[in-house]
């Protein structure tokens, strides 16, 4: 089921403000915040909290099997990197484009600012690529089941992420199997064995994961796992490879969250650079 305009642009605006919740809650040091998001009667903090609501009554260790099943033959649409950053960017074909940045230029926005601060090509090209994931709003996947924090699902929810109320409506929250510290899991068995609840940075990770190094993969995977990058709560999760590994999740975050700037980077002139980038470590085609 492919989306028509008026819901793809609900998408983009819904994505928008959740990203906009994220950048309240974790606000640049030394900056805060210039919107009053979390004033009580404003409706757009109403439909991120409504947003947490349905994600956390959802995303259950069951209903991740049932979407790696679905999703991770990779068999739905084989498209080039750049196939794959214009068809996301029809979320938003019908906005204002003199108010909305488009996902293209988030893209660009992040990766822009990875390759001037002189960081390593594969860092550049996983900055440019890292929300890719989304194309799954594309197929019809509620929104829940897209963007958002992700967290880890067979264990018990850590009360540090974000509106941890809302697992109270979460069966696998009674559930004796899921519900205690370790859940299914055995201390510090590492994230490789872990269920993330179900969104665009697993699914993504899986597209990628033959042509990424480590560390771009990790910032892939986990890039919107607050709950771990900033606060923590999931160390008796870890192995040491993935602490390790963590440094890059951490140094990639500050990209994602603050470069957005009303100053549009100029797609076409970018273009060949990122073709070329794409070229050294994708293959033509990629199987999403
Ligand atoms: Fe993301
Ligand atoms: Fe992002």
């Amino acid at each position: 089921m492919e989306l028509n305009k008026k819901e793809r642009k609900k998408a983009h605006d819904l994505m928008e403000l959740w990203e906009d919740d994220v950048l309240e809650r974790y606000p640049e040091e030394g900056k805060k915040s210039k919107k009053e998001f979390r004033n009580y009667d404003n409706p757009a903090r109403d439909t991120v909290r409504e947003f947490y609501r349905q994600n956390h009554k959802y995303q259950t260790y069951d209903f991740v099997q049932e979407k790696k099943k679905e999703f991770l033959g990779l068999d739905r649409k084989p498209m080039s990197l750049w196939d794959a950053v214009e068809y996301l960017n029809t979320l938003i074909d019908d906005s204002d484009p003199d108010i909305d940045l488009d996902q293209t230029q988030h893209l660009l926005q992040t990766s822009e600012a990875i390759r001037a601060d002189g960081h390593p090509d594969w860092f550049v090209l996983t900055g440019f690529l890292h929300d890719l994931g989304k194309v799954l709003c594309l197929y019809g996947e509620p929104q829940w089941a897209v963007v958002g924090d992700t967290f880890p699902v067979g264990c018990k929810f850590s009360d540090k992420i974000v509106y941890p109320e809302f697992f109270d409506a979460n069966p696998d929250n009674t559930n004796e199997r899921f519900n205690t510290k370790l859940g299914v899991y055995e201390e510090n068995c590492g994230l490789n064995n872990v269920d993330m609840s179900w969104g665009h940075d697993e699914y993504l990770y899986h597209v990628m994961k033959d042509y990424l190094p480590q560390e771009g993969l990790y910032m892939i995977r986990y890039h919107s796992f607050y709950a771990q990058h900033r606060e923590q709560a999931y160390n008796h999760l870890m192995d040491k490879h993935d602490h390790e590994m963590f440094k890059w999740v951490d140094k990639f975050n500050p990209y994602d969250l603050y470069t957005k700037a009303p100053v549009r980077p100029n797609v076409d002139e970018l273009r060949p650079y990122y073709e070329d980038l794409a070229s050294k470590f994708l293959p033509d085609t990629i199987r999403f």
